[in-house]
C-alpha cells in the first residue's frame, strides 16, 4: 500500500527532527548524533550534529559486510570505445580501498582538496569514493570546461592532488584531457603537489615527471586503506556552479546529511529497491552525476551504470533503449535535451521498438524545465510515468517531484508536481509576502532546509549568506520564479539572475560577457539566452565595437567564439554573436537583456518606459534577424 503523501510531507515540515532521525536509523554510524538539528547558528544548519560516520562505508562496505558484496554495483558502458565492465560490490570497494591507500601514502589527509577532471570511465567513481573513504574533500571539474574555468577552480579549492585521465572521447574527437589540466595548472596561481593520470589506449599522455604519476604507478605498492570516522558536518565535496558573478561557486556537501537525504530519495522519489539497476545519464561532473550515478544508487544498494556516450550518434538514437535492456534498468533519469535530440533523429519511436523494455518503470527528466511536447512524446512511445522535478546544484536532490515511492499523483504537463518531503517551498514577492496559488513570483524554501542540500559556499560564508539567505530573511532564495497551483504543484518559469540553461547545462552570461568584454576591440557586451529546438537555450552575444576599430567584423567575431571555446569550454555552446552600434539600455544605464530576449525569441514585448533610446530595439532586431532569429 502507498504511503500518503500529504500525511509524509506534514510530518517532515511539522516534525523535521524525528522524519529525518527515522531516515538516518537505516545507515551506518560509528557514533550517533547528539542532536538531529543543530540550529543554533541560523542560517548554517547541521543535520546528525555530533554524529560520526563515512559515506564510502555506507556506500560500499555497509553492503558487503550485510552479505551483498556479490551484488552488481557499478557497470560501465562506453559506446565510444567497445569497453563494458561489471564490478560487485565487493570489487568495487576493493578497487577504492587500494586507491584510497594509494592517496594516503603520498600524504593525503582528512580535509586536503582533491581536485577530478576525468571522463566517465569507472575509475571517476572510484576517486570520488576513494576521497570519501580518507576524509579528503573532492572537487570533481566536468570534462567540457576549458583550462581557465579549471585554473579558476584550482585556485579556490586548492588542491594538493588532482586525478585526470589522458584524453576523454566525445563521439568520435579524442579530447586531450592532459593537455588541458597542464594549461590550467600553468594559469593557475595555486600549484597541486601530485596529478595522478589514468592513460588510456586511445591517447598516451606526456607526463611531467616532477608532478604527475600513472594511475597504475601511483597503486604500486599500495595497501587498502580503512574507512576513516568522520563528522557527519565534515565536507564530503566543492562542487562549483555558475553564479551571477562569473565567478563560480563553491556549493559545499557534508557527509551526514547528504547520505541520509540521497538514501532517502532513492526510496521515496525514485520508488527503487535496492539491487535494482538504476540509471542517470549524465556525467559525473554535474550535480546529478554525484547525487544519481555515484552517492545515490550505491547508498541504496543498487546497480548503476557509468555511460560513456551521447544520446545520438554513438552509434544511433537507440543506445538508451539498447542500456535499459541489456541491463535491466528499472528507472532512468536524463535531461529533456536529449530526449530532444532522440526525437529529433527517431521521431517516430522505430528504435524504441527494438528493444524489450519490460524492466524499466519511470523516466524521469529535470536539469530544465521538461517540456510538454517532449514529456507527451516519451510517454507516448515508452508507456512509462515521465516524471519531471525540479532540483539545483544548491540542494542535491530534488525540491519538487511528483514521488514514485510515496503516493504518485497525476501529472500536469508543464509542472515539476508538489513540494518533497523536506522542502517548504513557497511564492512570494520582493516584499517577501507569500502570494496567492496561481501568482506568479521568487520560489523561496522556508528554513531550515531539510539534510543534503548545500552547508555553505567553500571558503566564503559571507557570499552564502549574501547569494541564498539575505534577499527573503528566513528563506533560501532558489533564484527561479514561477508558481504554486491549487493542488500544490510548482510550475518553473524562469530564472531570475543571469543564469541560462544549455543542454541542462547551467551557464552564467556574466561568465560569458566577460571572455566577450576582454577582445581588444570590444567595448561593450552583453549575452543573453535565446530559445533552441535542441538545447533548450543556446546563448547569442551583442558586441559593441571601440571607435576607430578596423579588424573585419568577421574575425572579431570568429575570436570571440574561440575565446569562449578556450577560456569557457566547448560545453557553453557559444557559436553566435553580432556587432551592434550600442545596447539598449535603461536610463540608469542597466542592459534591458529580458527585452532583447523577448525579440529574439519573437515574443510580445512592450517597450519598457525606462529605456533610454528605444530606436536601439529595431537595431537589435535587425542583428538577430541576420543571424536566424527574431522572425
Ligand atoms: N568533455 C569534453 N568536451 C565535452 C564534454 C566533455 N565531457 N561534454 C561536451 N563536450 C563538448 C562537445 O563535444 C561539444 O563540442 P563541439 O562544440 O566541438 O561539438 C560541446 O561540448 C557541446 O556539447 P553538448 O552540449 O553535449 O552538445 P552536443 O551537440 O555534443 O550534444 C546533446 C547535444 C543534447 C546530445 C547533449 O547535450 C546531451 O546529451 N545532453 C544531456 C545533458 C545532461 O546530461 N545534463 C546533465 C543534467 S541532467
Ligand atoms: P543545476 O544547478 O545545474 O542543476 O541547474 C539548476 C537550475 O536548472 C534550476 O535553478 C532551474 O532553473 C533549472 N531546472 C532544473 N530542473 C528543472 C525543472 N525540472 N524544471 C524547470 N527548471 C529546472
Amino acid at each position: 500500500m502507498s504511503l500518503s503523501y500529504e500525511k509524509l510531507y506534514r510530518q517532515s515540515i511539522d516534525h523535521p527532527e524525528e522524519f529525518w532521525a527515522n531516515a538516518a536509523a537505516q545507515l551506518h554510524w560509528y557514533k550517533p548524533w547528539d542532536k538531529v538539528l543543530d540550529s543554533s547558528n541560523p542560517p548554517f544548519y547541521r543535520w546528525f550534529a555530533g554524529g560520526k560516520t563515512n559515506t564510502c562505508y555506507n556506500a560500499l562496505d555497509r553492503h558487503v559486510d550485510e552479505g551483498r558484496g556479490n551484488d552488481t554495483a557499478v557497470i560501465y558502458d562506453s559506446p565510444v570505445t567497445g569497453a563494458k565492465e561489471r564490478f560487485t560490490y565487493r570489487e568495487f570497494r576493493d578497487h577504492v580501498a587500494l586507491f584510497a591507500g594509494a592517496l594516503q601514502s603520498r600524504g593525503l589527509r582528512k580535509g586536503d582538496r582533491v581536485i577530478i577532471y576525468m571522463p566517465m570511465i569507472p575509475e571517476a567513481l572510484i576517486a570520488m569514493l576513494a576521497c570519501a573513504r580518507i576524509g579528503a574533500v573532492h572537487s570533481v571539474v566536468f570534462g567540457g570546461f576549458a583550462s581557465h574555468e579549471l585554473a579558476v577552480r584550482i585556485d579556490d579549492c586548492k588542491p594538493k592532488i588532482i586525478i585526470s585521465a589522458s584524453c576523454g572521447i566525445e563521439r568520435d574527437k579524442v579530447i586531450d584531457y592532459k593537455k588541458l589540466l597542464d594549461t590550467g595548472i600553468e594559469l593557475a596561481h595555486f600549484k597541486p603537489e601530485i596529478c595522478i593520470i589514468r592513460q588510456r589506449p586511445q591517447h598516451k599522455a606526456e607526463l611531467n615527471e616532477e608532478r604527475d604519476l600513472t594511475w597504475k604507478q601511483a597503486l604500486l605498492g599500495s595497501e587498502p586503506a580503512p574507512c576513516v570516522p568522520l563528522e557527519s558536518s565534515d565536507p564530503l565535496y566543492i562542487l562549483y556552479t555558475s553564479g551571477t558573478t562569473g565567478r563560480p561557486k563553491g556549493v559545499v556537501r557534508d557527509n551526514g546529511g547528504h547520505m541520509v537525504a540521497l538514501q532517502w530519495s532513492m526510496q521515496h522519489v525514485y520508488g527503487v529497491k535496492p539491487g535494482e539497476t538504476y540509471w542517470a545519464a549524465s556525467d559525473v561532473g554535474w550535480v546529478v552525476g554525484h547525487s544519481y550515478i555515484v552517492y545515490g544508487p550505491l547508498l541504496n544498494g543498487n546497480a548503476t551504470i557509468i555511460f560513456e556516450g551521447k544520446p545520438v550518434g554513438t552509434p544511433d538514437p537507440g543506445v538508451f533503449w539498447r542500456i535499459i535492456e541489456e541491463y535491466g534498468v528499472s528507472v532512468f533519469f536524463t535531461a529533456p535535451t536529449a530526449f530532444r535530440a532522440i526525437k529529433k533523429e527517431d521521431p517516430k519511436g522505430h528504435y524504441i521498438r527494438k528493444y524489450d523494455l519490460s524492466a524499466f518503470r519511470a523516466l524521469f527528466l529535470a536539469g530544465e524545465r521538461a517540456d510538454p511536447d517532449t514529456v507527451k512524446w516519451a510517454e507516448q512511445h515508452l508507456d512509462v510515468p515521465v516524471i519531471d522535478h525540479w532540483w539545483q546544484t544548491e540542494t542535491g536532490w530534488a525540491i519538487a517531484a511528483n514521488c514514485q515511492g510515496i503516493e504518485p499523483g497525476p501529472v500536469k504537463y508543464g509542472s515539476a508536481s508538489r513540494a518533497v518531503p523536506g522542502y517548504n517551498v513557497k511564492v512570494v514577492n520582493h516584499d517577501n509576502e507569500e502570494l496567492d496559488n496561481g501568482q506568479m513570483g521568487d520560489i523561496v524554501i522556508r528554513h531550515p532546509l531539510p539534510p543534503g542540500t548545500m552547508m555553505t559556499l567553500w571558503k566564503a560564508d559571507n557570499h552564502f549568506i549574501e547569494s541564498y539567505m539575505s534577499a527573503y530573511p528566513g528563506y533560501y532564495q532558489t533564484s527561479d520564479a514561477g508558481y504554486i497551483d491549487e493542488d500544490g504543484y510548482i510550475f518553473i518559469m524562469s530564472r531570475t539572475d543571469d543564469i541560462i540553461n544549455v543542454a541542462g547545462h547551467r551557464l552564467s552570461t556574466g561568465a560569458i560577457e566577460a571572455e566577450l568584454s576582454a577582445h581588444p576591440d570590444v567595448a561593450e557586451s552583453a549575452v543573453i539566452g535565446v530559445a533552441d529546438d535542441l538545447k533548450g537555450e543556446v546563448p547569442v552575444g551583442f558586441l559593441v565595437l571601440k571607435s576607430g576599430v578596423d579588424t573585419p567584423p568577421g574575425q572579431i567575431i570568429r575570436h570571440v567564439v574561440e575565446y569562449v571555446r578556450e577560456n569557457i569550454g566547448p560545453v557553453a555552446a557559444f557559436k553566435l554573436a553580432v556587432i551592434v552600434n550600442r545596447l539598449p539600455k535603461t536610463r540608469s544605464g542597466k542592459i534591458l537583456r529580458r527585452t532583447m530576449r523577448q525579440i529574439a525569441n519573437g515574443d510580445d514585448y512592450t517597450v519598457p518606459a525606462t529605456i533610454d533610446d528605444p530606436d536601439i530595439l529595431e537595431e537589435i532586431k535587425t542583428a538577430l534577424q541576420s543571424i536566424g532569429y527574431a522572425q
